[in-house]
């Protein structure tokens, strides 16, 4: 059911008709390029971009309810990953912003509405702000893609409902959240308060700039607290845009700030702010490390963590190869393999291993890179020019140590960021493809030939975020489910991201869950309440 259903949602995408954009907002830089967007059969797309059917309109930062620039009055810029070229200059935060808008959120905590107002008013704003996202879906999407590079179709058809339906998710929460009447052995009436955390700062990565808002600012408005948020630099633009609909839905000024800019100024300013009184980050283990040091160091704010991975998907002896390899491809290319959880060991059983090789290749060959407003494509440029050159290292890195390159290993076309679908068989496990986080869209296949060994691989790593299984014996996934050190198993499926499913890692790759249920007490703290009980009837 679960491979159907990803398959379903991409495929549903992908097959989505362009026809849907709406020409009134056919407002890009040069209308007459705009028409390009109806051409889809052509081959021209890399080298004659097609204009994203959106305008830029914020690019400022937001403080306590107010574009305004930066303290310093810098900029830093905001690309397009199909050409490398500048599309806006965006306000750069940094330490003195920060300041600011710790200060607002502060403010807005300790005096404003937003943490006295009843549960119920703040779920009807959340809710009221996810109408307004599916009002703005196809302009939100435009801007997701065009700064990021994701496929138009995904953003629109996938990611946008997934981020209204994340907040009409937490929004839901909102009134159910209460604590406990407990009972002691003296004649005292306990009872605990679930009371908001505070000032929350957030800081999270370019690979799903919307969806990664939503995971961290859903369950912290839901909890009542005030938020300093500092997207990716590479993505500043979604989260104006998002952040300006929550106010006209009727979130009070100071309640969601936005901070653009850099993670060393900005990012670390908020990290080791002594006003910040939770701090929730999604990104590399390596930043990840230095933000809770900069807790530490700071105010000891409790921190979530959501770093990297290097899942294992494992295809079972008994595996249909085909359903397998196309689980398999989606698992590690989606998103151009820029995923946390990419299925990024594609281990196989010997006895299936030379047929899913060639079918995964197969596969990987007949992947539609290009133009991600172009309808039908699959993958488009990775997100920029460092990310670009790290993911052809490892590529040559993998060549260097002898896997056996099936297919691609090059950039695609001559402009911007892309690179070629690529395959790799003959993986061993202390190969650095084999071990390093790629974020890019290089398949791995390594063999196995038994359930133990697949395990103790599987597990031999300083990541624990997800692991796919693929068979049809329910008592091999019972086994593998259970011994996989992973924060998220996928059986017969993958990348399945319903809003209540909790995500989060094992070992290196985090520490606390988002999303569904668990997600809420990063965001509350527990208050007991000791009263005497004169003469009570019982305890
Ligand atoms: P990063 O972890 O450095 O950046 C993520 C966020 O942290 C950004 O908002 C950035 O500005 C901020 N940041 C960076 N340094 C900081 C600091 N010293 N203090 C506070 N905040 C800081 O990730 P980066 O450099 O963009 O990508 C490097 C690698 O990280 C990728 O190649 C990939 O392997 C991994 N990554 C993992 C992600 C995930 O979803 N778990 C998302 C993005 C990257
Ligand atoms: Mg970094």
């Amino acid at each position: 059911m679960g491979a159907r259903r990803i398959s379903s949602l991409l495929f549903r995408s992908l097959s989505a008709s362009s026809a849907s954009v709406s020409p009134l907002l056919f407002r890009g830089k040069n209308p007459s390029r705009g028409r390009c967007i109806y051409r889809f059969s052509t081959a021209a797309a890399l080298e004659e971009p097609i204009t994203p059917p959106v305008q830029i309109s914020y690019t400022q930062l937001l403080i306590n309810g107010k574009f305004v620039d930066a303290a310093s009055g810098k900029t830093f810029p905001a690309y397009d990953p199909r050409t490398g070229e500048v599309i806006a200059h965006v306000a750069e935060g940094d330490a003195e912003d920060v300041n600011h808008a710790v200060a607002a959120a502060r403010k807005a905590f300790d005096e404003g509405p937003w943490p006295k107002m009843s549960a119920y008013e703040r779920s009807l704003i959340m809710l009221r702000f996810a109408d307004l996202i599916d009002k703005h879906r196809d302009e939100l999407a435009a801007l997701e893609s065009w700064n990021s590079g994701k496929p138009y179709e995904q953003s629109a058809k996938s990611e946008l409902p997934s981020f209204a339906r994340l907040f009409r998710y937490y929004a839901g929460w909102a009134d159910k959240i209460h604590g406990l009447t407990v009972p002691a052995d003296s004649n005292h009436y306990v009872q605990t308060l679930h009371e908001p955390i505070g000032v929350a700062g957030q800081i999270i990565p370019w690979n799903f700039p919307l969806i990664m808002l939503a995971w961290k600012v859903g369950p912290a408005l839901a909890c009542g607290n005030t938020i300093v948020l500092k997207s990716a630099e590479q993505t500043p633009l979604t989260a104006l845009l998002a952040a300006k609909l929550f106010q006209e839905a009727g979130l009070p000024p100071g309640v969601l700030n936005v901070v653009s800019g850099y993670g060393p100024s900005a990012g670390a300013a908020l990290a080791s702010h002594m006003d910040v009184d939770k701090l929730a980050f999604t990104g590399s283990t390596k930043t990840g490390k230095i933000i809770l040091e900069l807790a530490a160091k700071s105010n000891l704010k409790p921190v979530t963590l959501e770093l990297g991975g290097k899942s294992p998907f494992i295809v079972c002896e008994d595996a249909d190869v085909d359903k397998a390899v196309e689980l398999a491809h989606h698992a590690l290319f989606f998103n151009q393999g820029q995923c946390c959880c990419a299925g990024s060991r594609t281990y196989v059983h010997e006895h299936v291993y030379d047929e899913f090789i060639e079918k995964a290749k197969a596969r990987a060959l007949r992947r539609i890179v290009g133009d991600p407003f172009k309808k039908g494509v699959e993958q488009g440029p990775q997100i920029d020019s460092g990310q670009f050159e790290k993911v052809l290292r490892y590529i040559r890195s993998g060549v260097e140590s002898n896997a056996t390159l099936e297919c691609g290993g090059q950039r695609f076309g001559s402009k911007g960021y892309f690179i070629q679908p690529t395959v790799f068989s003959n993986v061993q496990d202390d190969m650095l493809i084999a071990q390093d986080e790629i974020f890019g869209p290089v398949q791995s296949i390594l063999k196995f030939k038994n359930i133990d060994e697949v395990i103790r691989r599987s597990n031999s790593t300083r990541y624990g975020l997800a692991a796919g299984i693929f068979t049809k014996n329910v008592d091999t996934a019972n086994t593998l489910s259970r011994a996989l050190r992973v924060g998220t198993v996928w059986v017969n499926c993958f990348d399945v991201f319903d809003a209540a499913i909790p995500f989060g890692g094992y070992k290196m790759s985090g520490i606390g869950r988002e999303k569904g249920i668990y997600s809420l007490n990063n965001y509350l703290q527990v208050k007991a309440v000791v009263t005497p009980l004169k003469n009570p009837a019982w305890l």
